[in-house]
């Protein structure tokens, strides 16, 4: 049974959301947990990724501004575009590996349709056989705060955490329901806006998956990884990735919210990636008051992480269930 349905079918009101019914929502977890038996099949519909037309972009109709940030394949600048602020990706012209660089650029691409809230517009980008004169990518401006910048600084509530949970599952449920997977889900490439709401971000390891078995078609193996320590396990040991290495980065990204730590700090990569597949290590819980909700927040994180593939939820059943808790707040 699917967490939301259970929660509604015990009726847990808002008073009666006590902790009888915060241990039936730890039961539940456990109980899905067990329940779990094959990846659902990404059912073949027709996707725009697929219908694509490329907004093109003429670099004379971009005003370039400061410096927002770098990365190995690219630039970002804040500037203007249609009297609208936008930050655009510019990437390098000399590259280490130039066809690393090429495969993130398309990967950017992936997204050029995609309207929600959650997401950061892609509005525009340079034509592709003009790359070796310099690819940009315009996109919507989404302030000036990282999640990792917010939680170096600041402790996350309850709340917050929460909401930001339930946005960037949201967010998770539409691409993947676009039969793309992100693949570098992190703190630092979730944007908040000035209004405190996250906007996914960083689509240059993404990759499209395969309508009938809703993997990355094994033939596309791609020269791009994301970042260590919210790579699942079955990626690590060379497997193509399916919708749950997503799910995977997110509950790294929510026990983060909460132990504002980096994953594994200064542990040595190569010890830590054999000790995830090996032995299933993670981060270390940290060490707080487990209050009812504390509980649940380290069940829902620790599921998301799970070693096997079938035992973390969807990105649909966890914003579903999110918004049930949050409800019940
Ligand atoms: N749409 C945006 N709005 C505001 N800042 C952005 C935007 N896109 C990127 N940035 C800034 O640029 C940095 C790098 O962008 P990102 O897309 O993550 O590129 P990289 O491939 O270098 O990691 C981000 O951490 C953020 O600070
Ligand atoms: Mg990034």
């Amino acid at each position: 049974m699917k967490i939301a349905s259970y929660i509604q079918s015990h009726q847990m009101t808002k008073t009666s959301f006590t902790t009888r019914s915060w241990q039936k929502l730890k039961h539940l977890l456990s109980k899905y947990k067990r329940s779990r038996g094959v990846i659902r099949k990404v059912m073949p519909k027709i996707s725009f990724a697929n219908n694509k037309k490329l907004k093109l972009v003429s670099k004379d109709d971009v005003k370039l501004g400061r410096l927002l940030g770098a990365g190995g394949f690219g630039s970002v600048y804040y500037g203007s575009y249609r009297q609208r602020d936008v930050a655009v990706k510019i990437m390098h012209k000399q590259s280490k590996n130039p066809e690393a660089q090429i495969e993130s650029f398309k990967a950017e691409l992936h997204v050029l349709d995609f309207e929600h809230p959650n997401i950061v517009k892609t509005l525009a980008a340079t034509p592709f056989e003009e790359f070796k004169e310099g690819a940009w990518i315009v996109m919507e401006y989404a302030g000036s705060r990282t999640l990792q910048s917010m939680i170096n600084n600041e402790e996350l509530c309850q709340e917050t955490r929460i909401r930001f949970a339930i946005q960037m599952s949201d967010a998770l449920h539409y691409i993947h329901d676009n039969h793309v997977l992100h693949l570098d889900l992190k703190p630092a490439n979730i944007l908040i806006t000035a209004r405190g709401d996250v906007k996914m971000a960083d689509f240059g390891c993404s990759q499209k998956v395969e309508l009938d078995t809703g993997l990355v078609s094994p033939t596309q193996r791609s020269l791009l990884t994301g970042t260590f320590a919210y790579r699942a396990p079955e990626l690590l040991k060379g497997q193509v990735p399916s919708n749950k290495a997503d799910i995977y980065a997110l509950g790294v990204t929510l026990w983060q919210m909460l132990a504002r730590e980096n994953p594994y700090g200064n542990e040595n990569q190569h010890v830590v990636i054999f000790s995830v597949v090996a032995y299933g290590h993670r981060p270390p819980h940290p060490e707080i008051d487990l209050d009812p909700f504390e509980e649940c927040y380290r069940d829902l994180y620790t599921q998301c992480w799970s070693a096997t593939q079938f035992d973390r939820p969807s990105a649909k059943e966890l914003h579903e269930t999110l918004k049930i808790w949050k409800k019940h707040m």
